[in-house]
């Protein structure tokens, strides 16, 4: 059994704020898709693209699973929502809620280098530096966080916690 540490790990506003320095950094670069990585980054990519509000810039989902229902990775990476992505000769961000491991982006990079792409970058709200197992360098990060297991904007248990607007710790009860 789990349950929520008593204070967020980041609340709204330190969110939010991070989010728009983020975009201020990420706007000048000028990408063309936006590709967000589901479930866990919707609520991550929506509060940047408002930040980054350009006519021109564009937003596409896929779907990445590993976890069930459990804290740990199963180690099989599902991707989804491929067949119908056209990102040929753009230049392209894409969006997680966390970067862990490290498997699911670079798996996700490798399989997204055979759809032409002209520019192939990454950004994710949160990164956990000392879970890193595979060699990967992410663009943008929005966090380091310590070694924990987090839910909250977007990120979730089971699916549970994805909408709290903060960050909280999941601790053993
Ligand atoms: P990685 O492949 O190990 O880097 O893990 C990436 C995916 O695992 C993320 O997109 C999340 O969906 C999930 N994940 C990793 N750490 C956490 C966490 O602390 N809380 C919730 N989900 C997590
Ligand atoms: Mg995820």
């Amino acid at each position: 059994m789990y349950k929520m540490s008593k204070a967020p790990l980041l609340t709204a506003v330190q969110i939010q704020e991070r989010i728009e320095a983020l975009a201020a950094q990420i706007a000048p670069c000028d990408f063309d898709v936006i590709l967000s990585v589901l479930t866990g980054g919707f609520m991550f990519t929506t509060d940047l693209c408002r930040h980054i509000a350009t006519p021109k810039l564009q937003v596409a989902f896929i779907k990445a699973s590993s976890y069930g229902n459990s804290t740990e990775s199963s180690g099989e990476l599902k991707i989804s929502g491929l067949e119908h992505l056209n990102i040929r000769g753009k230049k392209v961000l894409v969006i997680d809620d966390i970067l862990d491991s490290g498997n699911t982006m670079k798996e996700l990079v490798h399989k997204l280098a055979d759809f032409g792409a002209k520019e192939l970058k990454t950004c994710v709200l949160l990164n956990k530096p000392a879970r890193r197992a595979v060699d990967f360098n992410v663009d943008f990060v929005g966090f380091d966080i310590e070694n924990k297991f987090v839910v909250g904007y977007g990120l979730d248990y089971a699916n549970d916690y994805r909408t709290l607007p903060e960050i909280w710790t999941l601790e053993e009860a």
